[in-house]
Formats: C-alpha cells, structure tokens, sequence
C-alpha cells in the first residue's frame, strides 16, 4: 500500500508530496508543529495536542488557514488512508511560501499545512521498554522559547546524534545550573530512593509534554508523590528509576545515564506501572 500524505488541502502520494523551496520552513524553520500517537486507529489526546498547536501558532504569529473541526478531519482522514492502527500522526504548519526576507512577508501568505501518519513497531518499543534504554547528558545550548513547539530542531538533533554516537537512545539536555532540562525529543523524568516522581515544572526551559501532562493524573491517580522541581545530573545518577514520556514511546524506561546504571539497571516498577497505566488516562478521538 503506498503512503499518502496530505499537503496544503490535497491528499498526494507520499512519493511526490512538496512544499516549494522558498517556504519559510525550509528557509527559516519558521514553523510548529504536533505528533500525536495513534491507537487503535484512534487519535490519542488530540484535543490538548490541537490546543499547544494554537498557542505555538499565537506565540509566532502564524494563523491557522483552516478551522478546527477541518484539522481535525484531516488529521483523521490521514490516519484513515494509510491504514495506520498503531502509529502517529504528524503535523506541520509553516508561514508559507514567500521571497526570502527575515521579517514577516506583507501581506501575510498562506501558511503551509502538512500531515502525514505512519505506523510504529508496538512489539519493538515493548522490546526496548522491557530492557530500558541508555541516555547520555549534554549541554542545553537552545534558545529560551522551547516552550513552543517550532520545527527549529538543531541542538536536538545534534544532541541525538550525540546519544546516538556514544551507543545511547536519547540525550538529556542540562543547563548551566547542572540540572536536567529535557530529553532531545522527551521530558525528563526521575524516582528518587524514597518512591517521589519528580520532573521539572513547564513554566521554563523544557516543553510542555502532552504526555507529561496526562501522566501527571496517572500519578495522582496512584497516589504517588510528585515532585515538580528541577533535578540535578548528580540526583539522576542517584535515582531508584529515570524514565522519559512523549507521544512516540509514551512512558520509556531509562536504564543507563552516562554509562552508569540507574537503580539496579533493569526498568523500575513505578516506571512499568506508569508505563501500563498511562491509556486509562488519555482521551481517544
Ligand atoms: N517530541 N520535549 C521535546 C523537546 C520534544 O520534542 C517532545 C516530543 C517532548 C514530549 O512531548 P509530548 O509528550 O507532547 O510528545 C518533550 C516529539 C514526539 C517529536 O519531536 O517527535
């Protein structure tokens, strides 16, 4: 079956579906975007998905050229024409295409709307989930507005490329204080000794996880201990269990940081019990 990808208000195949060179995303990365899990055919936690997708538009300015309920169509139709059951589905909206000047084109163009859906190996991710997976630290080195969700993503592929060179998963990045921010495309998460679930607060410094945010609930539900604070890499090393979450691996144990093993080095349970739970709590659409 061949992949179609929606681009700009048609359904093309994936092969040839283009945006021209001078969008202003492939110029300037001037863009936002969303990935959303699939389950079941089903959109999971599309509405809070839509929601920070309006809000990284409202902060860059970038209208939203179609209404909600037809995004959401799209977004559902996309998933639907490729057959994806278990998979995720990716949005991309841009300024749009204009002659390559820094500022904002006036008038302002048409933004550029992409959406394609592919599936994921569930029994792999299970496979890493069961084994948990290495993370290395490196040096937080992006701007201040990681809070919106821009396709500017250099320091985070460079920092997964860096993971990936020394034989680990994921990167966390750390700031100038020591303490962890978040993963290169996850939050950050740790169990101290004493059973407390701490990440860092989403006012500063990391994105808002919509999976950070429903795991919050799934925590409460369980009556754990949370703590929203910034931890330091010295806390990481010492921690019972790590763990990171986004919407590709949902709730992912961390094993390994820095070559060190975390805990025993096997995945914790209140990271499993996490990891199991988290569906209950999310909404399907
Ligand atoms: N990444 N932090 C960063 C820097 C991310 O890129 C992501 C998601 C998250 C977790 O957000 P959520 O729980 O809403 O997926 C945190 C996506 C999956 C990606 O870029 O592929």
């Amino acid at each position: 079956m061949s992949r179609i990808t929606y681009v700009n208000g048609r359904y093309v195949s994936h092969r040839e579906a283009a945006v021209h060179i001078e969008d202003r995303g492939y110029q300037f990365a001037d863009g936002v975007y969303e990935v959303c899990e699939v389950r079941g055919g089903r959109l999971v936690d599309e509405r809070r998905h839509v929601a920070r997708l309006q809000r990284s538009l409202s902060e860059l300015r970038i209208p939203l050229p179609m209404s909600l309920s037809a995004l959401s169509v799209v977004l559902h139709e996309t998933v639907r024409r490729n057959r994806v059951s278990e998979g995720i589905v990716y949005l991309q909206v841009t300024r749009g295409v204009a002659r390559r000047d820094f500022a904002f084109p006036t008038p302002g163009g048409r933004p550029s709307v992409v959406v394609t859906a592919r599936t994921l190996d569930l029994a792999s991710n299970d496979k890493i989930a069961a084994q948990g997976m290495a993370v290395v630290t490196v040096q937080d080195n992006r701007w201040e507005r990681v809070d919106i969700k821009s396709v500017s993503l250099l320091p985070n592929v460079l920092a997964k490329q860096a993971a990936r060179d020394r034989g680990a998963r994921e990167a966390w990045f750390v700031d100038r204080d020591g303490r962890v921010t978040e993963g290169a495309s996850s939050n950050a998460w740790i169990v101290s000794a004493d059973g407390k679930v701490i990440t860092r607060p989403a006012e500063r410094g990391i994105l808002r996880g919509i999976t950070r945010t429903v795991l919050l609930d799934a925590i409460k539900a369980k009556g754990l201990v949370l703590e929203e604070r910034p931890f330091t890499v010295a806390e990481a090393y010492a921690a019972s269990e790590a763990f990171v979450t986004s919407a590709s691996q949902i709730v992912m144990p961390v094993t390994r940081i820095d070559d060190r093993p975390v805990g025993a080095g096997t995945p914790g349970t209140v990271t499993l019990a996490l990891r199991a739970a988290f569906h209950r709590h999310a909404e399907f659409s």
